[in-house]
């Protein structure tokens, strides 16, 4: 479907996210010739600066993150972007972008907030108040969506005193990668899947997401949210209501939104004491990643001395409905392992009874393991006859990767997220009710952890986090996926 003619406002537009993911986005999309040809990309900002200054900027810090350079089309991307100096909290300066922008009903019109989350209500006013707000325009709400419940709730409430829900996009990157997607294709376009997709065949689930990164130059930020906030609060709980939703009606918004509320609202609070039992949380030490020497998380650039931030944690989390009661959930993230990798390891029950000469027990129990990054693909592990005399099994697999699979160009989360907004497709994008539910379920934990004035278990950068999270899918009798896998 082509896009109609559009005006992007990047609030925070020299900000890092616009710089590293934004402006290459809308870049890629033009070199694939998405964009019409007066759409523009317009970035607004507190610097002084003129057209040249800020193009001369975006040269310097957008550029080195694009993947497929050409410079003919860069110069032609360049036209398409407009600096416009304002300060968001200043009503008065909303002027110049006032006359920015093309009041014109065909020209659709989006404001993307990545901005501090303290500033949403603010700009959202100030957009009514100058005559910004109109009913056909759009926002976008950039994470942190809030930092507790309340937060979130006030930013739902501020930002919804300007916009209509229909108008506001709350972003989640994890939404916008092609893997994600293709879990609902697989769930819901096969017929394969679903009906073993509850309690009595499935015994477990992993969802990893594992950075080698460390915090890098975002100690400010990071802090004071840690990885509870900044990962696991949004982007594991949207993979965690992915693969357990109920099969929407159909993939619009609300009916998918009102499928993962519903897991959300499903899932069991923690009290104190199942919180002691059931979260690790871990922060990273001085090791080695990649061969390389790396820091102690308080030994980073402006790091508090006695930070208790969290940089890794793993839970053990259930849902309380009829697909999935006792089904465990385990979740884990962290920075600074011994790999970048995120993946969802669905496993299933054992074989009743071996019919083999081989016990049933070893039978490696079958698993789907759906892998985000670094490289898209499916496998499916299953057990099969080794060649030759006799009947002996082993572990096979069978794979899928998407890249051999399917030779199209791959899109970046947010290109393709991008390209929703100013298309009006709101399915990727998380409702209001849903941000909070999401809250409303991490609170104890939050809660827990700023009452009592217990650490985050140490761990050695460029491992897999902390023994205590071995030790706590180890209680049930299981092992991480890597932990399981045979060693080359
Ligand atoms: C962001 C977090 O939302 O996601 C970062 O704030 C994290 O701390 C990043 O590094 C991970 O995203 P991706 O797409 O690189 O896995």
């Amino acid at each position: 479907m082509a896009l109609q003619d559009f005006d992007l406002v990047l609030f925070g537009g020299s900000g890092d996210l616009s710089m590293r993911k934004l402006l290459p986005a809308m870049y890629a999309r033009d070199v694939a010739k998405d964009l019409p040809p007066s759409a523009r990309v317009i970035c607004v900002g507190r610097h002084e600066w003129s057209q040249e200054e800020f193009l001369a900027t975006v040269e310097q810090n957008s550029r080195p993150h694009i993947k497929k350079f050409e410079a003919k089309s860069w110069e032609a991307f360049k036209k398409r972007v407009v600096y416009v100096p304002l300060n968001a909290t200043d009503v008065s300066t909303y002027k110049a972008l006032y006359d920015c922008l093309r009041h014109d009903p065909n020209v659709t019109l989006v404001y993307y907030l990545a901005t501090p989350p303290h500033l949403f209500a603010q700009i959202c006013d100030n957009l009514a108040e100058v005559g910004l707000a109109t009913p056909n325009s759009r926002v976008v709400l950039e994470k942190p969506l809030g930092r507790d419940l309340e937060s979130a709730r006030q930013i739902n409430k501020e930002v919804g005193k300007v916009f209509a829900e229909s108008q506001i996009y709350r972003i989640d990157h994890y939404l916008g990668k092609e893997t994600v997607q293709n879990l609902l294709a697989l769930r819901f376009g096969n017929i394969l899947f679903e009906p073993l997709w509850r309690r009595e065949w499935i015994s477990d689930v992993q969802i990893t997401i594992a950075e080698k990164i460390g915090v890098g130059n975002r100690m400010g930020y990071y802090d004071t949210s840690g990885a509870l906030r900044d990962m696991l609060q949004n982007h594991l709980l949207q993979l965690l209501c992915i693969v357990a939703m109920e099969p929407p009606t159909s993939i619009a918004p609300d009916a998918v939104r009102d499928a993962k509320l519903q897991v959300l609202r499903s899932l069991k609070r923690f009290t104190p004491t199942t919180l002691a039992q059931n979260i690790v949380r871990g922060q990273y030490r001085a090791g080695h990643v990649d061969g390389q020497a790396v820091p102690s998380y308080r030994d980073e650039p402006d790091a508090p001395e006695y930070s208790r931030t969290e940089t890794f944690v793993a839970m053990k989390a259930e849902i309380d409905t009829w697909r999935w009661a006792g089904v465990p959930f385990y979740l884990r993230t962290g920075k600074r392992m011994a790999d970048r990798l995120a993946e969802i390891v669905v496993r299933f029950k054992p074989i009743p009874h071996s019919i083999f000469n081989q016990p049933t027990s070893s039978f490696q129990p079958n698993s789907l393991v759906i892998r985000l990054q670094p490289d898209e693909g499916l496998k499916m592990n299953l057990m099969a006859k080794t060649p030759g005399d006799g009947m002996r099994l082993k572990p096979a697999e069978l794979e899928l990767d998407f890249n051999e699979q399917f030779k199209t160009p791959r899109m970046d989360a947010y290109e393709r997220l991008l390209l929703d907004v100013l298309r009006g497709q709101l399915t990727l994008f998380m409702r209001g009710d849903e941000l909070e539910a999401a809250w409303e379920w991490v609170e104890p934990i939050l809660q827990s952890w700023d009452a009592d004035d217990s650490q985050p278990i140490p761990y050695t950068s460029g491992t897999w986090g902390p023994a205590a999270s071995s030790a706590l899918i180890g209680r049930d009798g299981l092992q991480w996926r890597e932990e399981a896998l045979p060693e080359d």
